[in-house]
């Protein structure tokens, strides 16, 4: 227990000083980093859910509180954080976070820079617009393709409908439609309602027979669409659903935007980092064919959040849709302020850890990365086949995995396998698709080895066979 003086004695300043080094300041975060080097190498060796922690107290107290203090309530908090990083950790789409990334933060964090304008973030400002523009052409989005970050996949979703509702003419037109898929991410809807359209704005295609957008069925809503007179603003495809990681058959969809004058936004949050490198961009073919993308590098690549850019093939969209002009800011020296590009005014420097994060892995990185995330879940799903357990169509390193054939009662198993491999340090999660019950694995993490892969397929293996012989 700490002595209440020695809780309330701090030789931290609130602020570092801008001459000499500040020993207090490299010291405190020299207790952190080691603070959080022990929470990461502690991982394997607790539960794959953290039990309930000595959690402290959320408000502060009348005086400073001390460094110790800070660190043991740090320490308190973390306890009971979910870790990314244990290897049964495998239930959404949230991996651990790249090394340099953390380190990235933390730099970020003492520049304080803001994106909102060049003049407060003059080198950050360039690196940015030079990072977007290499994403977008990455993509295949064309010589002018360029984009922005935004924080978090549903924000770059909601800008591209905004760009494309404006594109479109159909800016106060309340009867404007987006088509998509039924298993669409539901930011499309949460996007629709806050531009103020109609529930039944988001028009939702059943999906195909392999769970994919069926390019047939797209096209006789947009004929149905048409005879109804609701005029469509953009028709979006995903690169990687939630719970099965499928991509909508792309180009098709790009051939039906191309005959309709449609606008098309793939919502790439999973899988359009594939497009990025060589090896993995057939996975998103058609991909290139989009006028915008939203990518999430918080995702796959393991990007700390939030990391998400939206892409666009004329990124001139961004500044017609946004831009309200900064009348108290300089003009910046290239491009457009970063702040006019957007929703968001200021920004912190995302694009500090996305660049750094680029830059240590390489083309050859972000390609084995991806790759390695894609053998661990053909590895499960091949471990698994044969077995009275079905997992479902998927592209990406996502498994959803249905109960048994001849299940009774398909709920009751899926909770007792949760269970099973709650207890045996495996965390799946329980989505339903159409009111089916599903088991999902995702496979993120680097340290989920192939014994771990061969143990989580004899324990679905195990539940299968307990049902099916009930
Ligand atoms: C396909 C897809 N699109 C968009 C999003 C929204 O991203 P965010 O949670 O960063 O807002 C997600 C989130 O999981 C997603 O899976």
């Amino acid at each position: 227990m700490l002595s209440p003086a020695e809780g309330h004695s701090t030789a931290l300043s609130p602020f570092a000083a801008p001459h000499g080094v500040d020993g207090a300041l490299v010291s405190f975060l020299h207790d952190c980093t080691g603070l959080l080097g022990r929470w990461l190498a502690e991982a394997a060796d607790q539960g794959v859910r953290p039990l309930l922690s000595l959690q402290p107290p959320a408000e502060p107290e009348v005086g400073p509180l001390s460094e110790q203090r800070l660190l043991s309530d740090l320490q308190g908090l973390m306890g009971g954080a979910f870790r990314p990083n244990h290897p049964g950790a495998l239930a959404h789409l949230d991996p651990p976070a790249l090394t340099v990334s953390m380190a990235a933060e933390l730099l970020a964090a003492g520049l304080n820079n803001n994106l909102l304008a060049e003049e407060l973030s003059p080198s950050l400002s360039r690196l940015e617009r030079g990072l977007c523009r290499w994403l977008a052409q990455r993509l295949g989005l064309g010589p002018r393709a360029s984009g922005v970050p935004a924080s978090g996949g549903s924000l770059s979703n909601l800008m591209a409908l905004v760009c494309a509702r404006r594109a479109a003419g159909l800016a106060h037109d309340p009867r404007a439609v987006v088509v998509a898929a039924a298993g669409a991410h539901v930011s499309l809807a949460k996007a629709l309602g806050v531009m103020g359209l109609p529930a039944d704005a988001l028009v939702a295609v059943p999906a195909g027979d392999d769970g994919r957008l069926d390019p047939a069925l797209v096209a006789d809503t947009l004929r149905h669409l048409h005879r109804q007179g609701r005029p469509v603003l953009a028709l979006v495809g995903t690169a990687g659903t939630t719970v099965q990681g499928l991509v909508d058959p792309l180009a098709d969809l790009a051939d039906l935007c191309r005959d309709h004058g449609l606008w098309f936004h793939v919502d790439g949050a999973i899988g359009a980092v594939c497009a990025l490198v060589d090896d993995h961009r057939w996975r998103v073919r058609g991909l290139e064919r989009a006028d915008s993308v939203t990518l999430n590098p918080q995702k796959l690549l393991g990007v700390s959040k939030p990391s998400s850019l939206l892409l666009l093939r004329d990124p001139t969209h961004l500044e017609a849709s946004f831009a309200t002009g900064l009348p108290y800011m300089e003009a910046p020296l290239g491009g457009v302020q970063g702040g006019e590009l957007g929703l968001q005014g200021t920004r912190g420097a995302e694009v500090l850890k996305l660049w750094l994060c680029l830059r240590h892995l390489g083309l050859t990185g972000i390609s084995d990365l991806i790759g390695a995330a894609m053998a661990r879940a053909a590895s499960l799903r091949s471990a698994l086949a044969g077995s009275d357990l079905s997992c479902l169509a998927g592209d990406l390193h996502l498994v959803a995995i249905a109960a048994p054939n001849g299940s009774h009662d398909r709920h009751g198993w899926r909770d007792t396998a949760h269970a099973l491999l709650l207890r045996e340090g495996f965390w799946l999660s329980r989505p339903d698709v159409a009111g089916q019950p599903l088991l999902k694995a995702v496979f993120g993490n680097p340290y989920t080895s192939p014994q771990h892969i061969q143990r989580l397929a004899e324990l679905l293996r195990s539940t299968s066979s307990a049902e099916v012989s009930r």
